[in-house]
């Protein structure tokens, strides 16, 4: 890590906006003040104007029970309404919420006034299958505008939509439906990408088959989109049919008022254990700061922008700058379904072109895939349209930030890299278009009303130029509100290593630059990030000695120049198995299809290596520091807590040896 912080420390190039893009922002410096002057009152402010209110709050933040906060908690709101029914009340029906491109070509054009019919009706729909306030429902559904319609269908009755992202496995799909115990799933029968239809349907199918266990199944109803056009097995009397009963439904329905803290989602994300975090949000602060970064990092003109955010609605991504964030704005935006190389590696900036994007929101991997390819690519299509760029999910290396600019941007086009996670629920790093001086690689201040700090271990802020640990050291509105039937895990995981100074800890690395701007630096623990998606050593590990073969397994994230971090498997096979070492590739051909399978194709070893012995400590501890040097192609690091200290050169001959 100390060569990557010394080669981003060299990067002296700043960017200041243009005289006419900073006279025409819609932030301006005065937010940070008037932040810093009250932060409570400057949330309250943010969440008058940017939101309707059936019932005013007199409460702002209750932070009296620490780390269980509330935010607005005498308010009352329906977030469907916010994002839906006032736009249209306003006068702005006619306006596009959503501009959507199927990976074949189809497209469909949604105006709000659309937009809110077609939630009302799957509203009704899922008040008659018995959903209410609080009930869970998954939804499991490509990149159309049934997902965002879901979504918000599900936020209208006031019950909790736990989305879960189509490239998720029926195992992985099973584990959500049970941990959140959901009623309704809401799936598809499949959808396109890289060029022809991906079932979805089976996988539900899957999760819910009955498993003998004696689980009780919480599942009464699948209501399923036609999409893919795929054969799909039917269970009557479960499974709907959208196109049968959304239609029929009315479009008149009025959206009641729910306590600002009523949950809004889970989102299920990795941690350091093999066991899925559901991240809850609720209502009234989540969309608050949805909305007040949406509008202000993405400097929002509603009437004239085209806004483009690549992210899946499977992803916290998705949930706040698809979903949420633009639509409680009444942006008009591109969703586009597919891959971004179907059918040819033009499609984005064929998009762009075509749709006169101006805003476009995506993540670095995205970025250095295009890179690779060459800017003869991007070149051959027409993007003048495009006004700002943002960037999220990983560090974006200076490299990639400016080309991003020069070949995307014109050189033109600010550049806001933004830094949140699923459990921040919105942006809390990012520069402000038109106010801040941008940095390629740093993401630079916290945002207007969010107080972040690089802290030693001891809870100290580092000086600047020194690196650290990063914090967030005051509530904010879009906080976590904690994991789903858990909440002992949430205080330890977030809270207890600096319950001292009462300091959330995001398990990010970071440093201070002479400025004070904030550097990201990676995961500290042991989260993978492959490409922008989360992704745990602890869970692949389990899917890992799942298999009948495998004894004991290690997995660590090693760098890739591709995908920022690739994982990387070390396994054990049992004796009893031995005989499988016989082809040892279609040994690891069948592994990494059984990750595949286990948790999803994003979660599939980039490597495995089959070796006789993991490397550990006297007391047993995996050393990964050790396994991730191997992986890397580092001379090993201090071997000598090991109880075998032989076991690293057996392991490394084998790594050598295989490239
Ligand atoms: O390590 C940070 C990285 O992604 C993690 C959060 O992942 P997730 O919850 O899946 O949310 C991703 C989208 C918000 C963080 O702990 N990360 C996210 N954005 C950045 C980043 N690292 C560096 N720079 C960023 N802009």
């Amino acid at each position: 890590m100390s060569t990557q912080i010394d080669h981003l420390m060299n990067e002296s190039r700043k960017f200041a906006p243009s005289a006419e893009f900073a006279a025409a922002a819609v932030a301006s410096a005065d937010l940070y003040e008037s932040a810093n002057a009250n932060r409570d009152d400057f949330w309250a402010t943010q969440a008058r104007e940017l939101l309707h209110w059936h019932t005013p709050f007199e409460q702002v933040l209750d932070w009296s029970n620490p780390p269980f906060a509330t935010w607005f908690a005498d308010g009352e709101l329906n977030v469907a309404y916010n994002c839906l029914d006032r736009h249209v009340e306003a006068g702005n029906g006619d306006r596009t919420a959503l501009l959507w491109e199927g990976e074949n070509g189809d497209e469909r054009q949604v105006t709000y006034a659309e937009l809110t019919d077609e939630v009302s009706r799957v509203a009704h729909v899922l008040e008659d299958l018995g959903i209410s306030v609080n009930d869970r429902v998954a939804i499991y559904l490509p990149m159309i505008p049934e997902a965002i319609v879901a979504m918000l269908a599900v936020a209208r009755i006031g019950a909790v939509h736990s989305v879960v992202f189509g490239g998720f496995s029926a195992d992985s799909l099973r584990a959500r439906i049970d941990d959140a115990g959901a009623k309704v799933v809401i799936t598809a029968d499949g959808g396109y990408r890289k060029g022809k239809v991906s079932a979805l349907k089976p996988a539900v199918d899957m999760a819910l088959a009955d498993r003998g266990n004696g689980v009780q199944e919480t599942v009464e109803n699948v209501l399923v989109v036609r999409r893919g056009g795929n054969e799909v097995e039917w269970q009557e009397g479960r499974d709907l049919w959208w196109h049968d009963v959304v239609p029929a439904a009315s479009a008149a329905h009025t959206a009641k008022a729910f306590p600002a803290e009523n949950p809004l989602f889970i989102l299920y994300t990795s941690g350091t254990t093999g066991k899925p975090k559901g991240i809850v949000h609720t209502s009234g602060g989540y969309l608050t700061q949805a909305a007040f970064t949406h509008r202000n990092v993405f400097d929002l003109k509603p009437e004239s922008d085209v806004y483009w955010c690549t992210a899946d609605v499977g992803w916290i991504t998705g949930h706040s700058y698809v979903t949420y964030g633009p639509l409680a704005n009444g942006a008009t935006q591109v969703i586009y379904e597919g891959t971004p190389d179907s059918p040819h590696p033009g499609r984005w900036w064929e998009i762009v072109e075509k749709y006169r994007v101006t805003t476009l929101y995506t993540a670095p991997t995205a970025i250095r895939s295009f890179m690779k390819i060459g800017r003869h690519i991007p070149q051959k299509f027409d993007l003048s349209s495009l006004r700002l760029l943002g960037s999220v999910g990983e560090p974006i290396n200076p490299e990639a930030w400016m080309w991003y600019r020069s070949v995307i941007g014109a050189d033109l086009a600010p550049i806001v890299d933004t830094w949140w996670q699923t459990e921040t629920g919105a942006i809390m790093i990012s520069a402000l278009p038109g106010v801040t001086e941008t940095k390629p690689g740093s993401a630079q201040v916290a945002v207007p009303g969010v107080a972040i700090e690089v802290v030693n271990e001891a809870g100290e802020t580092v000086a600047n130029g020194d690196g650290g640990l990063l914090v967030v050291t005051e509530p904010w509105p879009s906080m976590l509100r904690g994991i789903w039937g858990d909440p002992d895990r949430f205080v330890e995981t977030y809270w207890e290593k600096f319950a001292a100074q009462g300091y959330y800890f995001a398990g990010d690395g970071a440093r201070r630059d002479e400025d004070g701007d904030i550097w990201l630096l990676g995961r500290v623990d042991d989260v993978m990030n492959v490409s922008g998606h989360r992704l745990s050593t602890a869970e692949i590990e389990s899917a890992l000695v799942a298999h009948e073969a495998t004894a004991e397994a290690a997995v660590v994230g090693a760098s890739d120049e591709a995908t920022g971090q690739a994982v990387v498997a070390f396994v054990c096979i049992k004796e009893s198995h031995k005989d499988v070492l016989k082809d040892t590739d279609a040994l690891v051909k069948n592994l990494r299809t059984w990750v595949g399978e286990q948790i999803g194709p994003i979660a599939r070893p980039r490597d495995i290596y089959i070796v006789t012995e993991l490397p550990k400590t006297r007391s047993g501890k995996i050393m990964r520091r050790l396994l991730r040097d191997v992986a890397e192609g580092r001379e090993v690091g201090d071997t000598t807590t090991l109880a075998d200290t032989m076991v690293m050169s057996t392991i490394q001959s084998k790594v050598t040896g295989k490239k």
